[in-house]
């Protein structure tokens, strides 16, 4: 156990200060190589450094949940308005359709459902997520829990180093479990720690306090929508965590739950592209709703 007898808080995040990028529009990214700065590009809108990511890993590990019960008939048409698609390699060999050319965040861990604990214990080969050409690898971590914490630490530090190899990105997906508290204190930990271990991008939830999270995380931090809520709240979600230093939103129920889907994406990729407001980017999803 470290010492932890006069631990100095944090409290110097240089919130307003924003960390420097030299020649690449993603912080914390200037110096990787090329194939990981162009796979990075193809994710996040090199004109401003967003993306709108669009979530649809959720059956790995709850089924067909509401929304994603036929990938093809509810995600699929909404991928054009997206900047990447996050799926698991099942989804996309099975209903993506390869003619597609937005890019993929591969959910690349497997191991536990919804009926017991967190417990992924798979990584992916590196082979299979170069044979699908995607564009990052994303891996759950499980910071704070006290079986699964060490083992998926390290399911994201082995992938990082087949990213490292091949040139593909890796997000570290910051899992809360049911007894996590959803703090600034707890994702700024688990964010760091995803970061300080390679992870290229990092997945968080927001919360209060958010841009404490953002300017202590080294590289660019993407938010989970979480469970669905009234698309207005949701718009706020997203604005706010992009105005407290997010790079984007990887969201899912948010969308694909949505009373019309396409036209809540929209209003949401306005958001992150265009910084449209939340009551403005409502008018258009309700506008887009007729
Ligand atoms: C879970 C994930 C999901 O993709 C994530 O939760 C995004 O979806 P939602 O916006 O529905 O929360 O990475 O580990």
């Amino acid at each position: 156990m470290a010492d932890m007898d006069n631990f100095k808080e944090a409290t110097a995040f240089g919130v307003g200060t924003p960390q420097k990028t030299i020649g690449f529009p993603l912080k914390g990214c200037s110096n990787l190589d090329w194939g990981m700065k162009n796979r990075l590009s193809r994710i996040f809108n090199p004109k401003d450094g967003k993306s709108l990511m669009l979530a649809c890993d959720h059956g790995f590990i709850m089924g067909p949940t509401g929304g994603v019960e036929r990938v093809d008939l509810s995600i699929v048409p909404l991928m054009k308005y997206a900047d990447c698609l996050m799926c698991t390699r099942g989804i996309l060999r099975s209903v993506i359709p390869p003619t597609n050319t937005i890019p993929v965040c591969l959910r690349s861990d497997a191991g536990s459902s919804i009926l017991t604990n967190l417990n992924d214990n798979v990584v992916i080969d590196p082979e299979d997520a170069i044979r699908m050409n995607v564009s990052a690898m994303a891996v759950m971590v499980a910071v704070g829990d006290e079986l699964m914490e060490a083992k998926t630490m390290a399911n994201l530090y082995h992938t990082v180093d087949i990213g490292q190899k091949y040139g593909i990105p890796v997000m570290g997906v910051t899992a809360v479990g049911k007894q996590m508290a959803r703090d600034a204190k707890y994702f700024r930990l688990a964010t760091r720690m995803c970061a300080e271990n390679g992870a290229n991008i990092v997945k968080s939830y927001y919360t209060e306090g958010f841009e404490t999270v953002t300017a202590s995380c080294p590289v660019p931090i993407v938010i989970a929508g979480g469970k669905k809520i009234p698309e207005r709240d949701a718009l706020e979600l997203a604005y706010r965590a992009m105005n407290e230093g997010a790079a984007g939103v990887d969201m899912g129920r948010n969308v694909f739950q949505s009373e019309n889907p396409a036209a809540m994406i929209r209003a949401v990729a306005a958001v992150i592209h265009k910084n449209m407001k939340p009551e403005e980017a409502y008018q258009m999803y309700q506008d887009l709703s007729k």
